[in-house]
């Protein structure tokens, strides 16, 4: 198993988000994630990489529990997180933004890599733009790019095409399944949930097959 979620459990004030959550993603599976805005699946996606901490409940990654002290680590080198908001380095070029992984874990990469990846997501031409200069489907697009920076075993993607048209949606759904990774995400498009192996429902703090 790649991920393994045990009983997790997160409230915020007012409200109880996550009542008692269990996953398991094995290598290459590929799960979708749906529900109305505010059940909680940013929170879920955002635990289940590491990013948060629940309340309750634990967390494995590729065999290590996650704890406070070895998460940053194996959060960046097995997992791509793909976030619902970009949360590009605005003043960055794309080609910045999209090594700034291996930057942040001090491993080498090299100027074509960031040019590989962002020829997948098809910006070759936009490498040394600003992210501040790009569209919304560009900057989600580059997000896309950074997160397999680092090659990561384990992609979780918020929303992924929520802001580009059907053709490019089309375009990165397919190629968010054609990396062969483990991948959760989080979708309202039901084209893109469909090309995922198992499609789940967050509601009322509970996950549904
Ligand atoms: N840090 C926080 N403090 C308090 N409440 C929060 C916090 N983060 C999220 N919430 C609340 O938790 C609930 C779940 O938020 P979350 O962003 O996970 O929903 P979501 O399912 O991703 O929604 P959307 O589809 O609109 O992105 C919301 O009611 C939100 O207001
Ligand atoms: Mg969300």
């Amino acid at each position: 198993m790649i991920l393994k979620a045990r009983n997790l459990i997160k409230t915020y004030p007012k409200v109880k988000v996550l009542s008692d959550i269990s996953l398991s993603v094995a290598l290459g599976d590929t799960i979708a994630i749906c529900g109305r805005s505010g059940e909680g699946k940013t929170t879920l996606l955002h635990i289940l990489g590491g990013l948060e901490e629940p309340d309750k409940g634990e967390i494995e990654i590729g065999g290590h529990r996650l704890t406070r002290s070895n998460c940053p680590h194996i959060r960046n080198t097995q997992i791509g997180f793909i976030f619902q908001a970009y949360n590009l380095l605005e003043d960055f070029t794309a080609l910045e933004n999209v090594l700034m992984p291996a930057k942040i874990a001090r491993k080498a990469t090299t100027r074509q890599k960031g040019l590989d990846l962002l020829s997948l997501v098809g910006l070759e031409d936009r490498a040394d733009f600003p992210a501040k200069l790009l569209s919304g489907g560009e900057r989600q697009r580059v997000a896309i790019a950074r997160a397999l920076c680092n090659d990561p075993n384990l992609i979780l993607a918020d929303e992924p095409t929520g802001n580009l048209d059907r053709a490019n949606a089309k375009k990165i759904g397919e190629l968010l399944i054609s990396l062969k990774k483990s991948l959760i995400l989080v979708t309202h498009d039901p084209d893109l949930s469909a090309l995922c192996q198992k499609q789940y429902v967050l509601k009322e703090g509970n996950l549904l097959l």
